[in-house]
């Protein structure tokens, strides 16, 4: 074992981390997991995204994590925020290895320089939330369905990047950020997230599944107090955005 999989060990932050080698996504293997348990993968061969997409999920390269958390005592609506907390905790980290500033695109994913560098599948048990977070840490080539979408943190950062370091980021950013979220709810994160809102400011339509045929569309007012997308003055709790005309982001 070497590089990165023999610097998780056994616990990082506290958190007690399962990893293999490959996996079919770590978010099925969370499923047998506690509370505060961290499954890591090096490579999964059936990787999801939302929507029934899949995720690109190629080993040694990059960060495929599923974190095991407790939601119990928390409202329905402030549970369906998850994905924003940690889009926000995964922003702050990328931010950290190329000094830009990344953005959050409602309603999970993370954005650098117009491209998605993160992913977050976020799915409710119970009192129990699995938040799976893929990060393109060293990726440098992309499947052409993604090429002009997504990039990497070393795409970016012009350097190969360390993903033990990226993964302890993550768990630092994303604890505060989740102990936040439990004790005050999502609305100052929103305060936050409105710092990095890919989407205010645009024309917008947001499906509801693949092939929509009525989707949302309007001017996007930003993201809400309660974690729903403002289109045109409305709120929309669920779907996927696409920006139709895109305005500067000064932040
Ligand atoms: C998306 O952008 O559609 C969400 C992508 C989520 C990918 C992560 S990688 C770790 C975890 N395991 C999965 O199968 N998916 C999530």
């Amino acid at each position: 074992m070497t590089g990165f999989f023999a610097r998780l060990g056994t616990h990082v932050l506290g958190r007690k981390v399962y990893y293999k080698k490959t996996t079919a996504s770590t978010n099925d293997d969370a499923m047998e997991g506690r509370y505060g348990d961290l499954f890591v993968a090096d490579a999964q061969s059936a990787g999801r995204g939302r929507l029934d997409h899949k995720w690109f999920s190629p080993p040694g390269l990059n960060l495929y994590c599923s974190l095991v958390l407790d939601v119990s005592g928390l409202e329905p609506e402030t549970v369906s925020t998850l994905p924003l907390v940690a889009g926000l905790a995964a922003a702050e980290t990328a931010d950290c290895f190329y000094g830009g500033v990344s953005l959050v695109k409602w309603p999970n994913d993370v954005l650098a320089e117009g491209m998605k560098i993160c992913g977050i599948l976020c799915r409710l048990s119970g009192t129990l939330a699995t938040a799976g977070i893929g990060i393109n840490v060293n990726e440098t080539q992309f499947p052409e369905e993604l090429s002009g979408r997504a990039s990497s943190l070393r795409l970016l950062a012009g350097a190969e990047i360390d993903r033990w370091a990226v993964l302890a980021e993550l768990m630092n950013n994303f604890e505060a950020r989740y102990e936040e979220w439990k004790s005050a709810g999502f609305a100052p994160l929103a305060a936050e997230l409105s710092k990095r809102d890919f989407l205010k400011g645009a024309q917008v339509s947001v499906l509801r599944s693949d092939s929509d045929p009525n989707p949302a569309a309007g001017l996007c007012g930003g993201i809400a107090a309660n974690g729903a997308l403002i289109v045109d003055g409305k709120e929309i709790f669920s779907g996927e955005a696409h920006v139709q005309i895109h305005s500067a982001h000064c932040i």
